[in-house]
């Protein structure tokens, strides 16, 4: 079983991330051969600034290993450290509908917020996202909510490409998401109708996985909620329903247990305080071991130099693959494999 995830060094990383994300990419490296990579080069695709690109890999790659990555487990890279990956997506290129990739959501919503350039590659970013799990034949992909629409369209554009050059042969694997069960989707503490997100919420509706004890219980207390008293989850109770889910995942219990546990309570303020609680026991210790990371970035460098090595084996190996079926180059291995 191989897994393969992304994530993009720029933006202050937040609970979203943290619970729908990070934490999962910690559970699977057990699960099976893991993959994580830190996609600079979709980073690129909006307005950015060089210098502040490269720190932010490194703040990543610190974050990361301080939540649990073990780059003894897993094989922890910079996307743009291996060239298969660009290189992939050109050729998926060819398998992909452009009206289909002007449809995707991300692509109206970025573009459309971009107030100088709308670049060519905003519009390719999910073809270079299958290129990057494609690359590997990776079986699971585990992500948040937001992005299923990428993951359907990896699959596709995997299985389009079997039908045009397989020959009968699974040349790529098509992939399943991992999108977890609770916590796939972690509302603005001040909006609780819109996701939390570097880009689009408030700084007070957003705890981010740095933030001190102090911020956090700040956050949490001033979290909008709605009217009633009942701490259960429903439709029309937004702001409790996302932190019922938050204290269960923070307390690693179910959403059941947490309506039960908190049937007692004298109103949301129990629960804004408990869920304080339990987000900064679950953070404080990544805060710490962060702090000692970042501060040597020699290491975190080595660690993504390794990580890209190893990465770079399994990627030279499908591209051979997929060079050949396509007709690329002299098609040495093809050649090979016909010989009785
Ligand atoms: P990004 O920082 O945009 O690269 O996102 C990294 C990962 O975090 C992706 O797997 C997203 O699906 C996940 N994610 C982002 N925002 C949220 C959120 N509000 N709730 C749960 N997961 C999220
Ligand atoms: N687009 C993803 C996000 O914004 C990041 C990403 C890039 C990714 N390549 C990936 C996620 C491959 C999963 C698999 O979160």
């Amino acid at each position: 079983m191989r897994i393969f995830s992304g994530i993009q060094p720029t933006g202050t990383k937040h609970l979203g991330n943290y619970i729908g994300a990070i934490q999962q990419f910690v559970t699977h490296q057990d699960r099976g051969e893991a993959l994580y990579c830190i996609v600079d080069l979709h980073a690129i695709t909006v307005a950015y600034d060089p210098r502040e690109l490269r720190r932010s890999v490194y703040d990543l790659t610190a974050l990361l290993i301080a939540a649990g990555l073990d780059p003894a487990r897993c094989m922890l890279f910079r996307q743009s450290g291996v060239p298969q990956h660009a290189e992939l997506c050109w050729l998926l290129c060819s398998v992909t509908e452009l009206g289909r990739l002007q449809r995707m959501h991300q692509f109206r919503d970025k573009s459309v917020a971009q107030r100088e350039l709308v670049s060519a590659g905003l519009l390719v970013y999910p073809v270079l996202q299958a290129a990057d799990v494609l690359a590997y034949r990776a079986h699971e992909v585990p992500v948040g909510e937001d992005q299923r629409e990428h993951l359907e369209l990896m699959r596709d554009v995997a299985r389009r490409f079997n039908q045009r050059f397989g020959d009968g042969e699974e040349v790529l694997v098509v992939p399943e998401h991992r999108i977890p069960e609770i916590g796939a989707r972690i509302m603005d503490l001040q909006d609780p109708t819109r996701k939390m997100s570097t880009t689009s919420s408030s700084v007070e509706g957003t705890v981010y996985v740095l933030d001190e004890p102090d911020a956090i219980s700040k956050k949490f207390r001033r979290a909008v909620t709605d009217s009633g008293s009942e701490i259960v989850r429903s439709p029309e109770k937004p702001g409790v329903s996302n932190l019922i889910e938050i204290l269960a995942v923070a307390r690693q219990v179910s959403p059941e247990q947490v309506e039960a546990d908190m049937a007692s309570a004298r109103g949301y303020g129990d629960l804004k305080v408990a869920t304080a609680e339990a987000v900064s026991e679950m953070l404080a210790p990544v805060r710490e071991r962060y702090v000692e990371l970042r501060a040597d970035e020699q290491r975190l460098e080595a660690i993504l130099r390794e990580g890209a090595q190893r990465a770079i084996e399994i990627a030279a190996d499908t591209l051979a693959d997929v060079r050949d079926v396509m007709g690329l180059g002299p098609g040495a291995k093809r050649r090979e494999r016909s010989v009785p």
